[in-house]
C-alpha cells in the first residue's frame, strides 16, 4: 500500500530486535525510539510530540510489561504500562493519523477450550498480565478504527535469553530440569512473527488476528524437540505438572491459536530456522554478557 515510515515502540525487546531489521530490509524507514524517548508512563502529550517527530504512517506497539509473575505481584505497574500506556499510544496514533499495530497475547484466554482458539472466542484472562493486555486491546479498539491487534504466543528469538536457550544450556551442561507437561500452546519464533506483522500491517483489513506458529505442544514436548533438533540428549528433562511448581500467576493451560486466514509456518519449521541462526552466532552483540 506504499507505506514508508514505521515506528516500532519496544524495539529493544525480544520481538523488536527481529522486527526492526526485518522492516528495514523490506525497505521501510524505521524509527525505534528508546524507552528514554518514548516511555508509556510519560504523559500523552509528551508521547505524541515524540512520535509525531518522525511522521510515522504505521506505529507498531510491541512494548509491554511482560513479566507474568511480576504482573501478579505488581498489578498497578502492569496496568500502568499495558493498559494505560497502550491507551496513550492509541491516542497518539489517532492524533498523528497513523495506523496502529498492537501486539497482544494468547494469555487473554483462560485456556479451558480444548481446541485451537479463533478470533471469535471470547477473551477471559486468568492472570494480571493477561488482564492488562486485554485492557490494552480494548483501548486500541475503542480509540481508533485503523488498528490491527495481533495475538501471539510463547515467543522466542535472538533478542533475549528465552526458553529455547535455557533448554539448550541445560542440555550442554547436563543440568537436570523440570518442565511443565500440562500447559499446551504453540512456540512462536520472532522471525516468523516479524514477517507476518509486515504482511498484516499492509493488508488494509483492520481488526484482530491470531499470529502464532502452528501446531500444539506441551512445554515438555517443546523442550524435548529442542534437544532433538540440536542433536543433544534430552534425558536430563523431567516432565512435571504445573501444580507441583509454585508460580505467582496462574497460566492458561491450553492456548494454541487458530491463525486462519493467515498461513503461519509449523513451529518445528521455525525452530529449525532459529537454531540455524543461533548456532551460526549464539551471542549476537545485543546479548553480549547475557
Ligand atoms: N514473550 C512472549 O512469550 C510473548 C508472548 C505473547 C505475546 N507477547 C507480546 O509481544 C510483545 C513483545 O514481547 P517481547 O517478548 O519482545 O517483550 P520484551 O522482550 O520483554 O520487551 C519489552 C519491550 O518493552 C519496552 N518497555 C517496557 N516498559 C516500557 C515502558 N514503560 N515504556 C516504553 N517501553 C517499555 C522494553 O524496553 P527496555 O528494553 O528499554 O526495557 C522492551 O523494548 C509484547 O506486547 C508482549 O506482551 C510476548
Amino acid at each position: 500500500m506504499g507505506f514508508k515510515r514505521v515506528t516500532v515502540i519496544g524495539g529493544s525487546g525480544m520481538l523488536g530486535q527481529d522486527l526492526v531489521p526485518h522492516l528495514s530490509s523490506c525497505g521501510y524507514q524505521v524509527s525505534a525510539p528508546t524507552i528514554g524517548q518514548v516511555n508509556v508512563l510519560h504523559d500523552v502529550e509528551r508521547i505524541t510530540t515524540e512520535l509525531a517527530a518522525t511522521q510515522p504512517e504505521i506505529i507498531i506497539h510491541a512494548a509491554a510489561y511482560t513479566d507474568v509473575d511480576g504482573a501478579e505481584r505488581d498489578p498497578e505497574l502492569a496496568m500502568a504500562i499495558n493498559k494505560d500506556g497502550t491507551r496513550k499510544i492509541a491516542v497518539a496514533a489517532r492524533d498523528i493519523g497513523a495506523i496502529l499495530v498492537y501486539i497482544s497475547t494468547d494469555y487473554v484466554f483462560d485456556g479451558t477450550t480444548n481446541r485451537p482458539l479463533t478470533t471469535d472466542d471470547k477473551p477471559h484472562p486468568i492472570n494480571m498480565y493477561g488482564q492488562s493486555k486485554f485492557y490494552g486491546e480494548l483501548m486500541v479498539s475503542e480509540l481508533l478504527d485503523t488498528h490491527y491487534i495481533l495475538r501471539t504466543s510463547w515467543l522466542y528469538g535472538m533478542g533475549r535469553n528465552n526458553f529455547v536457550q535455557w533448554v539448550l544450556a541445560s542440555a550442554k551442561q547436563g543440568q537436570p530440569i523440570n518442565v511443565v507437561n500440562d500447559w499446551h500452546g504453540t512456540p512462536t519464533w520472532t522471525g516468523s512473527l516479524a514477517h507476518t506483522i509486515e504482511t498484516v500491517m499492509t493488508s488494509g483489513a483492520f481488526g484482530t488476528y491470531h499470529t502464532a506458529d502452528q501446531g500444539t505442544v506441551s512445554k515438555y514436548e517443546q523442550a524435548v524437540a529442542i534437544c532433538k533438533a540440536a542433536g543433544l540428549s534430552h534425558r536430563h528433562i523431567s516432565p512435571v505438572s504445573a501444580s507441583t511448581l509454585s508460580f505467582d500467576a496462574p497460566r492458561p493451560a491450553y492456548t494454541p491459536l487458530d491463525c486462519a486466514p493467515l498461513a503461519m509456518p509449523h513451529w518445528e519449521t521455525s525452530l529449525a530456522a532459529y537454531l540455524t541462526q543461533y548456532f551460526a552466532d549464539p551471542h549476537p552483540p545485543n546479548q553480549a554478557g547475557a
